[in-house]
């Protein structure tokens, strides 16, 4: 399988262009090659900026960062504004310099130091693939199924261990039980599982064992005869039953009463059922997939939790990252997510601003994927335009990105420096402080005040004092 790339390499040195061209040629003659390039080349920023204005279908730009008329930064400014949707990779002879993090910011999705072999090339170029266009040359893997974890955005090697893991059981009758955080994606993993087995074409019932009180639960999950209690007009059928030859979801197994985790056992052990109020017994083929929060073998110690249907439920065990052990993934979610809102409120998909973009790739999502996906769409709501920004964004991201703090050795300061004056040191690190926050905030002084966590007057006396403005 092969991506097609249209690629576009800009450097005002010919040689670098034509030695590019050839690295990528001979790939394109390589068998087993993952891409073929459709290459571009030029030395000529200002024609360049025409073209890739004009010609938008390029799937990736290799931009030189260092070039007469218009330069890297400059183009990339430029190219923000329009309407290019490649992947952008720079290329600095500096290495991790503030002119490379500054492509980084102005949307470069990586860069390359100069000079570097084909296979370093190569290699960055692989790195990024999930930002390029996949297009597949081959019909017959294009005319494959689409993925049935399409559902599932994640490039981390934890979840493509878990997607291995739904396929090898998908047609085995086994239990799961599902573990990790609120918002991890537990009941999208269980539904995944039901979707890639034999039982796809039957019922998938979820339902939430903490959410309902007892009673209510046991009529709901194996139905009752009528007039087995004051309110059973007619005969209910219960979830199970109708689940029948497909999955049972059982969400916050970890609450379920003591009562019905027996009864739940004997579904297990028997396969059949029983209504309340009925001595019929009801055979039922469904798989039970079950998901939780709480260490049920902790639960177990404390008497909560019957060992026997632990072991009954726990025959596969998927456990899935937290956000923040798969930070990778953010990004792609943060896209994913702009596409699938701008497709529910029905308007064109917004910009994230990169500083935006920046502060939710750093924040921590305790609440995981669930949290992610409702931060997107207040700042939908919020943003003025169609532009995220920073000031769309809840004010616990900003927050918290503020109090990554590191703090500053002293020791450089002290060690280094002949003047010990307090207030010129202070002076210096304030005035410092004051120009990232304002750079960070594109000059908002309201958001630059709370990053600073200073009051808004504070910081107009300062600007004027220290001559900022
Ligand atoms: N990898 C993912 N890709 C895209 N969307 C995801 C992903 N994981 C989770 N989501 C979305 O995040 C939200 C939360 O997912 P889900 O309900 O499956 O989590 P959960 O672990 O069951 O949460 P809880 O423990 O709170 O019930 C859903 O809207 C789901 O569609
Ligand atoms: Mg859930």
């Amino acid at each position: 399988m092969k991506i097609i790339q249209k690629i576009f390499i800009l450097d005002d040195e010919e040689t670098i262009t034509q030695s590019l061209r050839a690295i990528l040629n001979h790939e394109n003659t390589k068998a087993d090659s993952a891409f073929q390039f459709e290459i571009t080349t030029s030395s000529d920023s200002c024609t360049a900026l025409q073209t890739l204005k004009d010609k938008n279908d390029f799937d990736l730009l290799l931009i030189d960062l260092k070039m007469p008329q218009i330069d890297g930064l400059t183009f990339l400014r430029y190219l923000q504004k329009s309407e290019f949707k490649g992947a952008i990779i720079a290329m600095s002879a500096s290495g991790i310099s503030d002119l490379a993090l500054e492509a980084i910011r102005l949307g470069a999705v990586d860069f390359i130091t100069k000079p570097f072999s084909p296979e370093e090339l190569l290699f960055i170029l692989k790195k990024n693939r999930r930002h390029l266009n996949f297009k597949d040359t081959n019909p017959q893997v294009q005319q494959q199924p689409k993925s049935n974890f399409s559902e599932i955005i994640s490039q981390d090697p934890k979840i493509l261990e878990i997607f291995e893991v739904i396929t090898k059981i998908s047609n085995f009758n086994t239990t799961v039980l599902i573990t990790g955080e609120s918002g991890t994606g537990k009941e999208l993993i269980a539904k995944a599982i039901h979707q890639n087995s034999s039982r796809k074409d039957h019922k998938f019932i979820a339902i939430n064992c903490g959410a309902i009180p007892e009673t209510l639960l046991e009529s709901e999950l194996f139905g009752y005869k009528k007039g087995s209690f004051t309110d059973a007009k007619s005969d209910k059928k219960g979830l199970f039953e109708e689940a029948n030859n497909g999955t049972i979801f059982l969400d916050e197994i970890g609450d379920l009463p003591f009562l019905l985790q027996v009864k739940l056992l004997r579904v297990l052990q028997e396969r059949v059922i029983t209504p309340i109020g009925s001595s019929e017994q009801i055979p039922i083929d469904v798989r039970i997939i079950t998901a939780t929060l709480k260490d049920l073998e902790e639960e177990v110690q404390k008497g909560n939790f019957r060992e026997d249907l632990l072991y009954r439920l726990n025959v596969i065990n998927i456990k899935v990252p937290a956000l923040r052990e798969r930070r990778g993934d953010i990004n792609l979610l943060l896209d994913y997510f702009l596409e699938k809102q701008a497709i529910k409120f029905k308007i064109a998909r917004p910009t994230l601003e990169a500083t935006a973009r920046q502060a939710l790739i750093n924040y921590n999502w305790q609440g995981n994927i669930r949290e992610l996906e409702n931060c997107l769409e207040q700042a939908m709501i919020l943003k003025t335009g169609n532009i995220i920004t920073v000031k769309d964004l809840s004010n616990k991201i900003l927050t918290q990105q503020n109090s990554q703090y590191i703090p500053l050795t002293q020791q450089i300061i002290v060690e280094n420096s002949k003047n010990l004056s307090i207030k010129q040191h202070t002076t210096d690190i304030e005035k410092a402080l004051i120009l990232k926050a304002l750079e960070q905030t594109k000059g908002n002084r309201t958001q630059a005040a709370k990053l600073l966590e200073i009051s808004h007057r504070a910081l107009l006396y300062k600007i004027k004092e220290y001559g900022l403005s």
